[in-house]
């Protein structure tokens, strides 16, 4: 039986931790504050977008919310964010992805001050990732680095097998496992005997957005198993990229869906939000 690394828990440390710099940074004059853009009516964004606001309000982090009709084009999107930009009460931007098809994410992304990029996806900021000199972590991987580091779990010389290679997910969390001297493995849709590699893994951390996609003949015994996904089941039911029932049963150390790695994400866009507010004064 698997012990169960509660990210309900570690995240609500990790937001304590930053209300109280948020009080301190308020004493010194520095109002943290973040602008959410989202554009269309997409109803999991929405979803995101509101639970990104409320962590704010309760954090004392000042926030805007942009909402921008679905056929918003490419010229009033990229002014909205030149406006952002430059202004002074708003530290971090995060546009919510995906954005709507006729519209370029990439540019948008570019377009965004790298100082005032909390989701880390600016070329520059990922640049510095790659060479271990940034300021902000995507807040996805962040999140699941501090859960592993709550459970007091070594990654030196572990073999980490990351499933998936997004540029929010994969790619970042590679590079995090690395920087903490992890021997890494990344696996995607054209990896060959992918189960016997998941299987070597000592630390696996699954983010292909597939249901259900880890078993247990993926696994090996007294594995780490870290569920990034954020799928749904034949139901209609919330569940990971991991057969939770399969694999929680030969796991060391396993992250449910819900309350696993979901919440931390939120927590350390908040973290992203203070470090941003602090740059910006320095
Ligand atoms: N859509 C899904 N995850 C994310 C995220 O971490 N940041 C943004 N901006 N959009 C997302």
């Amino acid at each position: 039986m698997a012990q169960i690394i509660d990210g309900k828990i570690v995240s609500a440390q990790v937001r304590a931790d930053a209300a109280h710099e948020v009080e301190q940074l308020k004493e010194q004059g520095i109002h943290p504050g973040l602008a959410v853009v989202i554009v269309g009516d997409d109803p999991a964004s929405r979803v995101y977008v509101n639970n990104k606001k409320r962590a704010c309000a309760e954090i004392g982090i000042h926030s805007e919310e942009y909402a921008l009709r679905a056929e918003t084009t490419q010229e009033e999107l990229l002014n909205l964010v030149e406006n952002l930009n430059h202004k002074k009460e708003i530290n971090g931007i995060l546009v919510q992805l995906p954005l709507p098809k006729h519209l370029d994410e990439k540019a948008v992304i570019k377009a965004i001050d790298p100082i005032k990029d909390v989701d880390a996806f600016h070329a520059e900021n990922v640049g510095r990732i790659m060479i271990g000199d940034f300021h902000f972590l995507p807040c996805t991987p962040a999140g699941v680095m501090e859960l592993l580091r709550s459970a007091n779990i070594e990654i030196s010389g572990k073999h980490c097998v990351v499933i998936g290679r997004s540029n929010i997910v994969g790619k970042p969390m590679a590079m995090l496992l690395l920087h903490q001297n992890g021997t890494v493995t990344i696996c995607h849709s054209k990896t060959k005997n992918l189960a016997e590699v998941c299987r070597n893994a000592d630390i696996l951390v699954a983010a292909v957005g597939i249901p259900k996609f880890v078993k247990a003949d993926m696994v090996k015994p007294g594995a780490v198993v870290i569920d990034v996904g954020m799928d749904r089941d034949e139901n209609g039911k919330l569940c990971g990229d991991v057969d939770f029932a399969q694999v929680e049963p030969i796991a060391s150390y396993i992250t449910p869906v819900p309350g696993g790695v979901g919440p931390m994400t939120i927590a350390m866009l908040m973290k992203n939000t203070i470090t941003a507010a602090k740059l910006q004064h320095q």
